[in-house]
This record gives structure tokens, C-alpha cells and sequence, in this order.
């Protein structure tokens, strides 16, 4: 299915995340935020749609995915959008060796039982919903540059207190940046860097 969003048109198969309000969130924070230079990591790109934003706003990407038919429609999505962006198949920092002045994460922030889990599993976080978040959030500080930040998406779903509290213990700082309700939930974005 095709996905237009301003100068964007992106080809979305039926297996791969379509963009949602959450998608829509972060887009609206990259469009405001300067991203000249800046080496910035797509964590979970799905169709590439916040990694292809970020290139066309300067940045050097990197687009990360667990699931290969991802990577692969992300990167189709990139040359049709005459943007240049880097594409790994790894499970979160699994394969990756560098550090980012930027990670963005619209992570998979629902909870679900084990049989969506087994029919979906890159969509799900995990029973409680946090599984994914708090595997990224234990590595992500060896991924940033000194004043490196993460931008993660999360949902009141997933629990905002308790991810909150991973950040405090991993040693973030934080700052809740973004939110927005819709109609089972409120969508949320964390701004975090490592406490100095
Ligand atoms: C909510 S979707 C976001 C897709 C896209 N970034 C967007 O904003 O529309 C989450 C993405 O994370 C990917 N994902 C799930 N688990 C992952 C993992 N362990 N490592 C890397 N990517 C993962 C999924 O395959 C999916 O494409």
C-alpha cells in the first residue's frame, strides 16, 4: 500500500509496520529539530519512513531492523525518496559497532499475549510491553556520543513510570517532550541523554 506524507510516498506491504500516530509523532519532532551533520541511528525503521525524514534533513543515517523484509522495503524507500541511508538486519544493537549522536526508537511498546506475539513478533513489546525498551535502553548508552540523546516513543500502555524508571537506573536523564491522546492510550516521547 502506498503511504504519502508531504514530499514522501513510500510503498508499505501489508507485512511491514504501515506509519501510525506514533510515526506521525516522531515525524513532527525530526521536522523541528536541526539535523544537519548529525550521525543518527533509525532503530527499528519498519519502512524507513523517520530514517528517509532524517536524511532529507542532513542527517547521516543508519536504519536498523530485526526483520529483513523490513530492511529491505526501507531501503527501496530511501532510493525512491533519492535519499542515501545505511540498512542493517540486526536484533537492536546486535550488529552495530558506532556511535550516534542520535537514536530514535518508535519502539514496539504493546503488551500482548503469546499467540499475537508468535504471529506478529517485531510488533510486540513483550508480555508486559517493555521487554524490547528495556534490552535497548541497557545497551543504548554504549551507542551515543558524549552528548548523545535518545528520542523513544512509548505509550501509557506500556507504562510510562516503570520505563521511566529503567531510564533513572540505566543513568539517563530525561524529559518527557512530546504527548498525544488517541482513543485507548497516550502516546509519549522521551528525550534522554546519560547523566554527566
Ligand atoms: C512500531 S514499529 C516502528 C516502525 C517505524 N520506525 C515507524 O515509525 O513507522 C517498530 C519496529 O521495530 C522493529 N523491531 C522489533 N523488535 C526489534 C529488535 N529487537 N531490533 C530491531 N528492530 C526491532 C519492528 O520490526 C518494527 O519495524
Amino acid at each position: 500500500m502506498k503511504f504519502y506524507y508531504k514530499d514522501l510516498e513510500l510503498e508499505i506491504p501489508a507485512n511491514i509496520y504501515y506509519p501510525r500516530e506514533d510515526s506521525m509523532l516522531m515525524l513532527d519532532i525530526l521536522e523541528k529539530t536541526d539535523l544537519r551533520g548529525l550521525k543518527v541511528l533509525d532503530m527499528g525503521t519498519g519502512s524507513g519512513i523517520l530514517a528517509v525524514a532524517a536524511a532529507k534533513k542532513g542527517a547521516l543515517v543508519l536504519a536498523v531492523d530485526i526483520d529483513k523484509n523490513a530492511v529491505e522495503i526501507a531501503w527501496k524507500n530511501a532510493a525512491a525518496n533519492n535519499t542515501v541511508i545505511r540498512y542493517r538486519c540486526s536484533d537492536l544493537f546486535e550488529k552495530i559497532s558506532e556511535r550516534f549522536d542520535l537514536i530514535i526508537f518508535n519502539a514496539p511498546y504493546l503488551p500482548a499475549d503469546d499467540t499475537r506475539i508468535q504471529e506478529l513478533p517485531q510488533w510486540y513489546g513483550g508480555p508486559n510491553g517493555r521487554e524490547i525498551i528495556e534490552r535497548f535502553l541497557r545497551s543504548a548508552k554504549d551507542f551515543l556520543t558524549e552528548h548523545g540523546k535518545i528520542l523513544l516513543l512509548i505509550s501509557t500502555i506500556t507504562g510510562e513510570k516503570e520505563v521511566k524508571n529503567i531510564l533513572d537506573k540505566e543513568g539517563f536523564g530525561w524529559v518527557a517532550i512530546k504527548r498525544e491522546k488517541i482513543p485507548w492510550e497516550e502516546l509519549v516521547v522521551i528525550a534522554a541523554r546519560i547523566n554527566i
